[in-house]
């Protein structure tokens, strides 16, 4: 863990991205900004009164020499950020006026300044419920055009290095589509296996799961699974994604080598796919938790400008630890 993150600190470093926190009236964002200019992990923007912030932050001992302000309120550039939103939303019904008021809403200002490049990322979430950060992006940021969703991905980071990549694994969509299609099942795939490569530097072995291995079973909900593994194959023959497998064969080897003999992927899976939100959410935390090992995200895949929500107990440090990988992100447009 230590190391995965250091090394994403370090890659952060070198880039220099700009990333937006909006939720400054949070003591812990003060703290996390301060500390990511100490790192030097990334230039960082805070939304809010410029007064109000340089107060608290010298009540709470920080320096944030470096960290830009900006006050959603009064800013120059209200005017622009407005007709953005408008002409991005006014099939959808946007008025000017509307516009105009949500941008008093720190989560539509800063996901206004990452659309009109103003920002590279944000990171929100510590305040605010998973929907109301993901909802603006999803409808100004959008998808990036190879994909028609976006998806949440969790590194796990299991004690036992005997799976996935010295323990190292991604697991997706844990945290955005209720129930994906094959089509945006076969996209999860895709995403995930581009934030292994990219993001954690491995390649991806990536198993799409089912309670069937290679047919032993025939449901509907196995035909979902086998049919997003075709569309995957069409879409990326160059990349190791395999399915339908249960997800022992998955990850044990020697499970693999009996229930999907000649694959490459059973036995050594470490981008694990779950057919729905349920299975995903219900499979991190279980992975998490049984193994004392530790979930990092969810990392968002597939918008067009990365995003990422923070649970809203999270601590300074994880403020911190995401900031770094939503800025190695941006460089690596994953
Ligand atoms: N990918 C891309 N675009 C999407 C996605 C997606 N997964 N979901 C919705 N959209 C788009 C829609 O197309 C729509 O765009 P449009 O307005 O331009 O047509 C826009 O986003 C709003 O869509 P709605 O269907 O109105 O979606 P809603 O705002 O109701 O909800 C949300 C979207 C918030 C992502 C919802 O799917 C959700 O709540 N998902 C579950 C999140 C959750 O609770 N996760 C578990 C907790 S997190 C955890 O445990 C780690």
């Amino acid at each position: 863990m230590l190391n995965f993150i250091e090394k994403v600190k370090s890659t952060a470093r070198e880039f220099q991205r700009t990333i937006i926190l909006p939720e400054s009236k949070d003591d812990r964002v003060i703290k996390a900004a301060g500390e990511i200019i100490k790192q030097q992990l990334a230039k960082i923007i805070l939304l809010g009164n410029e007064k109000e912030i340089a107060e608290r932050a010298k009540n709470l001992n920080v320096n944030l020499d470096g960290v830009v302000v900006v006050n959603p309120l009064t800013d120059s550039r209200r005017d622009r950020y407005a007709n953005l939103l408008y002409e991005v939303r006014k099939s959808k019904g946007m008025t000017l006026d509307k516009a105009y008021e949500l941008l008093n809403n720190p989560l539509y200002f800063a996901t206004l300044m990452v659309k009109a490049e103003d920002a590279d990322g944000l990171v929100a979430g510590s305040l605010s419920p998973t929907p109301d950060v993901l909802r603006p992006a999803l409808q100004i940021i959008k998808t990036k055009p190879e994909f028609s969703v976006v998806s949440g991905a969790f590194i796990m980071v299991i004690p036992n290095p005997q799976f996935g990549e010295h323990g190292i694994m991604l697991f997706a969509d844990c945290a955005v589509n209720p129930d994906p299609n094959p089509q945006q099942l076969a996209e999860i795939a895709i995403a995930s296996a581009m934030t292994a490569q990219k993001l954690l530097g491995i390649t991806p072995y990536v198993g799409l799961l089912s309670f069937s291995t290679k047919g032993s079973a025939e449901h509907e909900l196995v035909e979902k699974v086998r049919e997003a593994v075709r569309i995957a194959n069409a879409l990326r023959p160059d990349l190791k994604i395999e399915g339908e497998l249960q997800v022992d064969a998955a990850i044990v080897p020697a499970v693999g080598a009996q229930k999907a003999p000649g694959s490459e992927v059973a036995g050594r899976a470490n981008v694990l796919i779950f057919p729905d939100l349920q299975s995903g959410n219900i499979g991190y935390k279980l992975a998490q938790r049984m193994s004392g090992g530790e979930a990092i995200g969810p990392i968002l895949q597939g918008m067009a400008k990365p995003v990422n929500d923070l649970s809203r107990g999270c601590s300074v440090d994880e403020i911190v630890n995401l900031t770094a990988i939503t800025a190695v992100q941006s460089y690596y447009g994953i």
